[in-house]
This record gives structure tokens, C-alpha cells and sequence, in this order.
């Protein structure tokens, strides 16, 4: 059983679904982090009897931030690490330190569209289809192996509310899919390269 260590910032959806699953999966989830103190996504956790945790980013540097948040996913013996709408960017060391057990959803199909205001620019672009994408994190934004991805069809009307309720959907079923393949040892970061067994 691998211990999962799931890093919020926010509402908390996808954390909320990592939970719904982990029942029939090779994995737990051991502590949540979020670093805003009033994070939705917390008491979806407390509710589920996780322990949680609140690591402030302010009045200390991006190292400093890290530090605390490694250290606290040490104490807790997690070997996996989910960023699941964490709003910081991690430093190089972090990444490297978490190399392959590190891994994020994201709210379109990479390596298109990496960064933040993903859904306005799909829809200013005219795309016809979106989705979402599990990747390994990297020290470079949103450039990571990709894990898995879903794709959904973004109509000419969407708005990007209307298009990320779509994707957050397809979000939903995807890390859990993604998470299961890691914590079953079934995908490995390998010389930059998702590789599958
Ligand atoms: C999701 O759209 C995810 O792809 C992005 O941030 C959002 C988080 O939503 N990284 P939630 O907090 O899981 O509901």
C-alpha cells in the first residue's frame, strides 16, 4: 500500500475523487496540505478522517516554503506526492527531490496550454477539443511526462466556466486512473520518458 501525500490549495474536487477511490486502489492517502489555512478542500479531508495540515507560503522564501512542505511529507513516510489544485510553483530542488513520485492534474491536453487561464485561451484559440492530463512534475512548469489524458469537446457557446465544469469531470476519473497505475508500480519516470509496464 503506498502512502499518498496530497498537496491543495483550493475547493478540493480532485482530492475529493483521489478519496472516492482509494478504497479499491493500492494506495492511501496519509496527510493533506494545503497552503491556504481556509481551503475547501481541508475539511473534505477532516470529513474523510485524513489528516491535514496548513503550510503557509508567506514570510518565507519559495526554499524555505519547500523545506517545511517536504519535511512534513517525510514525517508522514509518504512515496507519493499529488498536486491536485495547488497554486505554487515548486522549487527545482523539491522537484528533483520528489523526482517520479511527483505528479499533477492539469486542466487541458499538454504539452498544449501549460500555465494558468487554460479554458480562455482554448476557447480564444477556437479549439474544438480540451481535456485534462496527469503528469510527472518536473522543474520546468507543466512540462512533465504525461501519465494519462481525457479529452472533451469544447462548443462553439462554451464558456470557460461551462468548458472547466467538462474537464473538472473528466478530471475526476482520470487521477484516480492515474494515481492506481503509479501506486501499482505500473508507470515510472524513466530518463525523462513516462515509461509503462
Ligand atoms: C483543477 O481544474 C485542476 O486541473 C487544476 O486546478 C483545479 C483544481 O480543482 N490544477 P479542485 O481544487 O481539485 O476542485
Amino acid at each position: 500500500m503506498k502512502k499518498v501525500g496530497v498537496l491543495i490549495s483550493g475547493r478540493g474536487s480532485n482530492l475529493g475523487a483521489l478519496i472516492a477511490a482509494q478504497a479499491d486502489s493500492s494506495y492511501k492517502i496519509v496527510l493533506v496540505i494545503s497552503n491556504i489555512a481556509d481551503a475547501g478542500g481541508l475539511a473534505v479531508a477532516a470529513e474523510a478522517g485524513i489528516a491535514t495540515k496548513v503550510i503557509s507560503h508567506k514570510d518565507k522564501s519559495r526554499e524555505e516554503f519547500d523545506a517545511d512542505l517536504d519535511a512534513a511529507l517525510r514525517a508522514a513516510k509518504t512515496d507519493i506526492v499529488c498536486l491536485a489544485g495547488f497554486m505554487r510553483i515548486l522549487s527545482d530542488r523539491f522537484a528533483r527531490a520528489w523526482e517520479g513520485k511527483l505528479v499533477n492534474i492539469h486542466p487541458s491536453l499538454l504539452p498544449a496550454y501549460k500555465g494558468i487561464k487554460v479554458h480562455e485561451r482554448v476557447i480564444e484559440a477556437g479549439e474544438v477539443t480540451s481535456g485534462a492530463s496527469v503528469h510527472f512534475v518536473v522543474p520546468e512548469l507543466d512540462a512533465g511526462p504525461v501519465i494519462a489524458q481525457a479529452k472533451v469537446p469544447v462548443h462553439p457557446s462554451d464558456t470557460p466556466e461551462m468548458l472547466a465544469t467538462r474537464v473538472l469531470e473528466v478530471e475526476h476519473k482520470l487521477y484516480p486512473q492515474a494515481l492506481r497505475l503509479l501506486a501499482a508500480d505500473k508507470v515510472r519516470l524513466e530518463k525523462g520518458l513516462a515509461v509503462f509496464a
